[in-house]
């Protein structure tokens, strides 16, 4: 494994982490996320991201059991806060009262005193962001919070945020965890050049575009049977990649992928790691073999010629629009 800062802090993290969204607590047994687990650790991760929503929390509880053991400081655990963990008016969002309470039920979850990181999964607008970041750096000064790092807010937003702490004197945002693959482009065009200047490091969820870049889905053909497109929870997200212009033109990578001796996921997890602004990409995996599979992306290098050739054939199915990233207009 190889291991890069979190942006500019003092952070190192695996380049290759492993998260639990769709899976722990929902998609998959127990016994198949402590071996996607256990795989990650043997292979060198020790980066690991979940959320509080994530299974309406079972998530974080399945995580933590399956890290029970592994010595503390080995280890950099993320979670997340935002969408909605029970059903009252304050169970979603980023006010005070929220954010207090969910991390407190994050730790209890995941087993542990602090976490490494802590995240706003959207921007909240119905919640001044003085009080937002005022919060954040109440809880690391308590030492429940290390870092604090936000996901898919917009440029503006992270700006925004960046005024606030320096005004304020509070502790600044180290990590922006936005949605990043060959097919999904929307951070390259605003949200990575500020990061780049203000020392922010990107740690990119779905670096396969949730399965499709392995190329197992076929243009004109159902999914494979357990595969994550027929998933109930999971088909919702992935069916933005699901049309056959976008599953031919990614049939077209394999001759790319075979040529360079690395299987699709690797090529996938690979390119996003070629941009020096990402700090880390998070791999899902319904098994163990997908992990020992896609963490041998660590360290592979893809020249300007690969590169050129990956954009042609892509061509106008990559999404680029910055304006897709987005939260919702009122808490959910
Ligand atoms: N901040 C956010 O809003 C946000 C949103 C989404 C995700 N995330 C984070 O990012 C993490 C990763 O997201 P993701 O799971 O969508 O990432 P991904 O790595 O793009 O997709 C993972 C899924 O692809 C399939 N797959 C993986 N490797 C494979 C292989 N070698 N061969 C065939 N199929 C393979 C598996 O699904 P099947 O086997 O079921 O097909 C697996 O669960 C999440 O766990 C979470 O921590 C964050």
């Amino acid at each position: 494994m190889e291991f890069r800062h979190l942006g500019r802090s003092g952070l190192k993290v695996s380049e290759i982490s492993y998260g639990n969204w769709l899976t722990h607590g929902s998609q998959v047994e127990e016994e198949a996320a402590k071996q996607c687990v256990q795989a990650a650790l043997d292979e060198g991760v020790t980066t690991f991201d979940t959320a509080d929503v994530y299974a309406g929390t079972k998530a974080e509880e399945v995580l933590g059991r399956a890290l029970k053991g592994v010595r503390r400081e080995s280890l950099e655990i993320f979670t997340k806060v935002y969408w909605p963990t029970g059903p009252g008016q304050n169970d979603r969002g980023l006010s005070r009262k929220h954010i207090t309470e969910s991390i407190h039920g994050s730790l209890r979850r995941l087993q542990t005193d602090y976490v490494d990181l802590y995240q706003a999964h959207r921007f909240d607008y119905e919640t001044p962001l003085e009080e937002t970041l005022k919060t954040f750096d109440d809880l690391v000064r308590q030492g429940k919070v290390l870092y604090v790092g936000v996901s898919e807010w917009s440029a503006d937003q992270i700006a925004q945020a960046l005024k606030i702490a320096d005004e304020m004197g509070f502790d600044r945002i180290v990590s922006s965890q936005p949605q990043y693959s060959m097919l999904w482009r929307v951070i390259e065009a605003e949200v990575v050049p500020l990061c780049e200047r203000e020392g922010i490091g990107q740690i990119v969820w779905s670096p396969i575009a949730q399965g499709v870049l392995t190329g197992k889905y076929l243009p004109g053909q159902q999914p494979p049977e357990g595969s994550r497109a027929t998933d109930p929870s999971g088909s919702g997200m992935i069916a933005r990649f699901m049309n056959d212009d976008v599953l031919s033109r990614v049939q077209e990578l394999k001759p790319i992928a075979a040529g360079l001796g690395l299987s699709m996921a690797q090529l996938a997890v690979a390119w996003v790691l070629q941009n020096p602004n990402v700090s880390s990409a998070i791999i899902g995996a319904s098994r163990p073999e997908q992990v020992r599979d896609n963490v041998k992306a660590a360290g592979v290098k893809l020249d300007a010629e690969v590169l050129k050739r990956i954009d042609d054939v892509l061509g106008s199915v990559v999404e680029r629009d910055p304006g897709k990233t987005a939260s919702p207009a009122k808490r959910p």
